[in-house]
């Protein structure tokens, strides 16, 4: 299984936001750092088909995922990095709403529901509207709603922003586990989040490709102790937003 972007370009009027733009994710976890914006939620907004590419190809095994079409979103779970949330819905009913949008049965939608919600420890919270939520149960009810149906490819985008350390470890301890069977796309800035948990990190400037690998290899040839260090050798000149 992977899933492969070719010379995938997106411009917003004279801006190119990603400027042909080719990696291939396998399985496993890819963690993907870069500048606010270096075009890292656009190439997943791209690969999620929430917005249009101007060129380029996203092939699933093969297949563009355009032309797959129902086929691959079935396959898809994505966290977006920002959403409305549906506030006077409860955390369980959202993510029945958001199961019957999938296809899923309803038997199925309540049991992973509320596997879910265990998991991101919001149990106790799953009957509670939304609006008096804080941002960071909100977070973990957006990752809830991107597992449901066990997707394989599965998109996140700042999954752990505004998580307390006790929630971003259990997240990412789950999600590691996740990845051996599946594609994940992992964006982040806290560094540390994919360090340990990463097969492959890419590092992107500017809607651009900079530097990809193991993370013990990145670390390795940028001469550093940790990928902090790979990240400001590669990206760490650049202080203005790209
Ligand atoms: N809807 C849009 N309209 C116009 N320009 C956009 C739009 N979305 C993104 N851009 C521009 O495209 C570039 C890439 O943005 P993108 O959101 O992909 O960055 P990012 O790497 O996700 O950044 P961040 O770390 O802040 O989330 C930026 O210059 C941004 O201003
Ligand atoms: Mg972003």
């Amino acid at each position: 299984m992977e899933l492969s972007l070719k010379n995938l370009t997106k411009r917003y009027g004279q801006k190119v936001a990603l400027d042909d733009f080719s990696y291939v994710f396998p399985r496993g976890i890819c963690g993907i750092l870069g500048a606010n914006g270096a075009g890292k939620s656009t190439m997943m907004n791209l690969i999620t088909d929430n917005v249009s590419r101007d060129a380029g190809e996203i092939l699933f095994d093969g297949k563009d995922v355009l032309e797959l079409g129902r086929e691959f979103r079935k396959k898809l779970g994505y966290m977006p990095q920002q959403q409305g949330m549906y506030d006077e819905m409860s955390a369980y009913s959202f993510l029945l709403y958001v199961a019957k949008l999938k296809g899923m049965r309803t038997r199925d939608a309540k049991k992973q529901a509320a596997r879910l919600l265990e998991l991101v420890n919001l149990r106790d919270a799953a009957h509670r509207k939304l609006a008096g939520f804080s941002g960071g149960m909100r977070q973990r009810v957006l990752l809830c709603q991107a597992l449901l149906g066990d997707p394989e490819v599965i998109i996140l985008d700042e999954p752990t922003a505004g998580l307390d350390p006790k929630e971003r470890i259990r997240i990412r301890n789950y999600v590691r586990d996740l990845a051996k069977d599946n594609i994940v796309l992992w964006t982040t800035h806290i560094v540390s989040d994919i360090e340990t948990i990463a097969d492959d990190v890419i590092l992107m400037k500017h809607g651009r490709l900079v530097a990809h690998g193991r993370p013990q290899e990145l670390i390795e040839t940028a001469g550093g102790h940790d990928l902090e260090d790979v990240y400001m050798h590669y990206l760490g000149g650049d202080d203005k937003d790209a």
